[in-house]
């Protein structure tokens, strides 16, 4: 296997489970960056990178793609709570030919669940007896709710499912009431407990059972392998990816 010289733009629960998979597949960390090194961030230093990985927070993540753009350094981000900005970051990097690789989850086991909710929503066009509804569960710090996981699998229903149009979320901590439920809107609730990674579970009820569609992640290793995986795929290529150009299926 080729070895590239990665750039690690945070370095929290995510950046330290990369640098793991990233050193065992043999490559090499020149940049580590978190808030308390930021001086360290610039476009001299990012050049340095054949690839950046990008786990940091929602409200830092664009500054770091656009230092990326302007290093001329591939991108790939994981970051999530930023895809109201998408379009516009997209035409930039195709317009400036740059390199982005994006995903809301990079787990091989999320991207199958993600396939599979697109069927199952096909397949319910048929059932008008059954309603859907989502739940997602992550640890206590998580910054960003409903998850950029459960985002992509309402995206996936909405796409596919024709008596279902818009998606709403629902932190359910005590301190929202519970929004209610249009027949034509998807209700996303969020869950927040302690060392959680991810937890997704979509489900159609009607009056005699329930469908569930559930994915547990057990920890970070799958997101990170995932995201070592696209770096090591994206350094050849320029324009914009997510795991559904690089998977088979
Ligand atoms: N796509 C996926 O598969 C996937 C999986 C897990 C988490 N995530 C997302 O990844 C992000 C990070 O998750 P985490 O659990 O590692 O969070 P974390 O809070 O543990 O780590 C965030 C890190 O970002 C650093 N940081 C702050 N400002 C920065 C800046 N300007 N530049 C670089 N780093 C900076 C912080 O110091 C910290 O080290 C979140 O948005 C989370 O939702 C995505």
């Amino acid at each position: 296997m080729f070895s590239v010289n990665i750039a690690l733009l945070g370095y929290g629960k995510m950046g330290k489970e990369i640098e793991q998979i990233a050193l065992q597949r043999g490559h090499t960390i020149v940049l580590k960056i978190d808030e308390t090194n930021l001086d360290q961030l610039t476009v001299e230093n990012l050049k340095r990178a054949d690839v950046a990985i990008e786990f940091s927070t929602p409200k830092t993540v664009l500054g770091n793609i656009e230092l990326c753009f302007q290093a001329g350094t591939p991108i790939v981000v994981g970051t999530t709570g930023w895809y109201e900005h998408f379009e516009d970051v997209k035409t930039k990097c195709n317009t400036e030919n740059h390199s982005l690789f994006h995903a809301t989850n990079f787990s091989i086991g999320v991207n199958i669940t993600f396939y599979i909710n697109q069927l199952l929503a096909k397949i319910m066009n048929g059932f008008a007896e059954y309603d859907v509804v989502m739940e997602e569960i992550h640890h206590l710090q998580k910054l960003d709710h409903p998850s950029g996981t459960a985002i992509t699998l309402a995206e996936g229903i909405i796409d596919n499912l024709q008596r279902k149009t818009k998606w709403q979320g629902w932190l359910n901590d005590g301190t929202e009431e519970k929004p209610i439920n249009t027949p034509d809107g998807l209700l996303i609730e969020a869950l927040r407990e302690e060392g959680i990674p991810g937890t997704h579970t979509v489900s159609y009820i009607s009056d005699i059972d329930r469908i569930d569609l559930k994915h547990t992640a057990f920890n970070r290793k799958g997101f990170a392998t995932g995201a070592v995986v696209a770096a090591e795929w994206i350094v050849s290529r320029k324009g914009v990816f997510t795991m559904k150009d690089m998977l088979s299926f």
